[in-house]
């Protein structure tokens, strides 16, 4: 084992899980979660925050919302439910600790 190089200085995981239809626990985040990590991807890449703040897609987080997307912010340790793309500038600010 080797300690890479790099490392983000934030980390949002975002759950873009798709469950079959039918399944008792729902469709999961899904195409929530595909157009929240798209967003977000592109609003980091606006801010310059490429290779300090990272976006990873994810299966679930186990956390499940009815509407939107689950994601995770780390080293904020922050789990967000029902999030969309709207609410990715919001996010990013949250994973950078921009003051408000
Ligand atoms: S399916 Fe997204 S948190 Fe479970």
């Amino acid at each position: 084992m080797q300690r890479a190089s790099l490392a983000p200085t934030a980390h949002i995981f975002v759950c873009a899980n798709q469950r079959a239809e039918g399944d008792v626990l729902g469709p999961g985040c899904s195409e929530a979660g595909e157009a929240l990590f798209n967003e977000l991807k592109r609003e980091v890449a606006r801010r310059g925050a490429l290779a300090t703040l990272w976006v990873t897609k994810t299966h679930c987080l186990g956390i499940c919302p009815k509407q939107g997307a689950a994601c995770a912010i780390y080293p904020k340790q922050l789990i967000v439910t029902e999030a969309i793309s709207n609410d990715a500038p919001r996010l990013v600010s949250l994973a950078r600790g921009d003051k408000p």
